[in-house]
């Protein structure tokens, strides 16, 4: 099975999670993307979905799925994402397709994470993948100073802005050993939108496309 078929497997796999007649919160990304076509073709009726980006949005309405404000949405039962990495302990790097700062705030919302990834995605110890940073463009500079101090090389993603207008660092170099705790430095930086480490909104289940089929990890 090549990586396409794994994503389209976990996805498929997704929908046992789905609510029925709830609302469901829609992650971004090529994983997502099989997980709303799975979705629309199921059958399976949800009163909506809560998204995290303006891709998954469009896809979603494609499809005839009604798309919610999250400033509207009071109780939302589970949300479905994908990540670029998964530690042993469900925390995650996310930000690969820039819209960590949405997801996260629907992830917020959610009563469950359940991530979706095929098994590249699963690693001892984050940072392989460039840590995502969503910034205030002012802050750039000062924030990339404060990356070197920490013996990391932030680079700004060229043309990119995310869905709310800001720009975005990847962060190279970090290992992340206590991702909560880099989590939370991070998050008091002046000019940190957001960083891309969900360790306080990490996933509680996984489900991880492998060649022998869905492994399934409790968190
Ligand atoms: C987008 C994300 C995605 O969930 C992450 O990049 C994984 O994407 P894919 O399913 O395409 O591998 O965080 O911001």
């Amino acid at each position: 099975m090549n990586q396409d078929e794994l994503k389209a497997l976990v996805a498929q796999a997704a929908l046992a999670q789905v609510v029925q007649g709830e609302l469901v919160g829609v992650g971004t990304g090529s994983t997502v993307d099989r997980f709303i076509d799975a979705l629309a073709a199921s059958g399976l009726r949800v009163a909506g979905a809560v998204s995290s980006s303006e891709r998954s949005s469009a896809r979603l309405r494609g499809h005839g799925i009604e798309v919610l404000e999250a400033n509207a949405v009071t109780r939302l039962p589970v949300y479905i994402d994908g990540a670029d990495e998964i530690d042993p302990q469900g925390c995650m790097i996310k930000g690969g397709g820039a819209a960590l700062t949405r997801e996260k705030i629907v992830a917020d919302l959610a009563e469950r994470f359940v991530c979706i990834a095929d098994q590249s995605k699963r690693v001892p110890v984050l940072g392989a993948f460039a840590l995502p940073v969503e910034v205030i463009a002012m802050a750039t500079a000062q924030l990339i100073r404060r990356f070197a101090a920490l013996g990391a090389q932030a680079v700004l993603r060229p043309g990119v802005r995310t869905d709310n207008g800001h720009p975005l660092l990847d962060v190279h170099g970090l290992r992340i050993t206590d991702p909560l705790a880099l989590e939370t430095e991070i998050n008091q930086w002046p000019g940190v939108v957001t960083v891309g480490l969900f360790a306080r909104h990490r996933a509680s289940l996984c489900l991880l496309g492998t060649p022998t089929g869905v492994q399934t990890l409790v968190f």
